[in-house]
């Protein structure tokens, strides 16, 4: 049976990338039907949407979305996301943002002394609601008496499905899971986080728990990479830290994401972890292997983990052999180019 794939390329850079992954995905001969959604801040400029009003009721009829960038110059950052990505994620309450840190062979990090042997993390991020959940509003717009207020929220039902996929993981890895809070300014929301989190390590006594304040944790990612396998971390703290994660990993480029729905609420969609770069855009120079490492996931969740794995180790050896990779890595290739390796390499 075949699978059906919604490709949305978005803006900027993911129109490059998504091809690429779309190339690679073919290459291993998977029964998989590839259809295009020409959604993003294009669509908004021509029809003041950023996809059209049934959009989220075509997409539920897909096993899998597969997304490049959204976001714009043209149209305001929190009206893309919050019309298109944002909706997506919580609609078909893709519940984790599953995000990869490994420093691949061959690739050097930003950290002295350290390769590939010590970065190698697992970040499961809160995808529904923390500081995401768009709660609040604002009153004396415009006056000197402005207020804006912006409440966080945290729910029992969403930490507990979340840490738990993280206990999982990091009981199918090397056992540890770092959880990340914020619990001694937070009164109340990271104090919840850690009483879930709590509870649960009395479930899963084999995995060991560390707390650890997302301040420390920014610091320890950079001193002591090699002591992190397993993160749970909320929303915000996760975009954040990932985004210091892709850093580790030698770029941003290389950083992939799934953002899972686990609970048979719609399809899961997956992405890559930068944005769609209009500094580069247009130029054929952005790495495509964030968007082919995505790709990835999506075949490991569809039930291709042989075809993913296949996928893993060609962006290893293309990475290894250092000699077709994307100005972000060193190297003077295209983004086409590096597609092309990819799609050799898993064949
Ligand atoms: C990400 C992105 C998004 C997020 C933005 C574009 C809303 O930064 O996927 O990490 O913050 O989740
Ligand atoms: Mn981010």
């Amino acid at each position: 049976m075949s699978h059906r794939i919604a490709v949305i390329p978005g803006d900027g850079v993911g129109r490059e990338v998504v091809p690429e992954g779309v190339k690679v995905m073919r290459a291993l001969g998977v029964p998989l039907a590839f259809e295009e959604l020409p959604w993003g801040c294009d669509f908004h400029a021509r029809t003041g949407r950023m996809m059209p009003e049934d959009a989220l009721a075509t997409l539920a009829g897909y096993d899998a979305i597969y997304l490049g960038a959204i976001g714009w110059p043209t149209v305001p950052d929190h009206v893309s996301l919050w019309e298109c990505l944002l909706p997506i994620r919580k609609t078909f309450e893709q519940y984790v943002n599953l995000r990869p840190v490994r420093l691949p062979p061959g690739v050097r990090g930003p950290l002295a002394g350290r390769g590939p042997g010590d970065v190698d993390m697992l970040f499961v991020r809160e995808n529904t609601e923390g500081e995401y959940s768009g709660t609040g509003g604002r009153v004396h717009v415009g006056t000197d008496a402005e207020v804006a207020v912006e409440v966080p929220v945290f729910t029992r039902r969403a930490i507990e499905r979340c840490a738990r996929y993280a206990f999982e993981r990091a009981r199918e890895r090397r056992g540890r899971l770092v959880s990340v809070t914020k619990s001694n300014a937070s009164r109340y929301a990271y104090v919840l986080w850690d009483e879930v989190v709590g509870g649960l390590a009395r479930e899963f006594a084999d995995v060991q728990v560390e707390r650890v304040h997302v301040d420390a944790m920014a610091a320890r990612m950079v001193l002591r990479p090699d002591s992190i396998d397993v993160v749970v971390a909320s929303n915000l703290f996760g975009d954040v830290l990932t985004d210091l994660g892709g850093a580790l990993q030698g770029s941003l480029g290389l950083a992939a994401s799934a953002n899972l729905s686990l609970g048979g609420r719609g399809p899961s969609m997956f992405e890559p972890v930068h944005g769609s770069a209009p500094d580069i855009a247009g130029q054929g120079r952005a790495n495509p292997i964030g968007a082919v490492w995505s790709a990835a996931l999506l075949l490991r969740h569809l039930g291709y983990a042989a075809e993913a794995g296949r996928v893993e180790r060609a962006i290893d050896a293309v990475c290894d052999e250092g000699r077709t990779l994307t100005g972000d890595l060193g190297g003077g290739a295209s983004t086409a180019e590096v597609g092309d390796a990819l799609a050799r390499a898993v064949g």
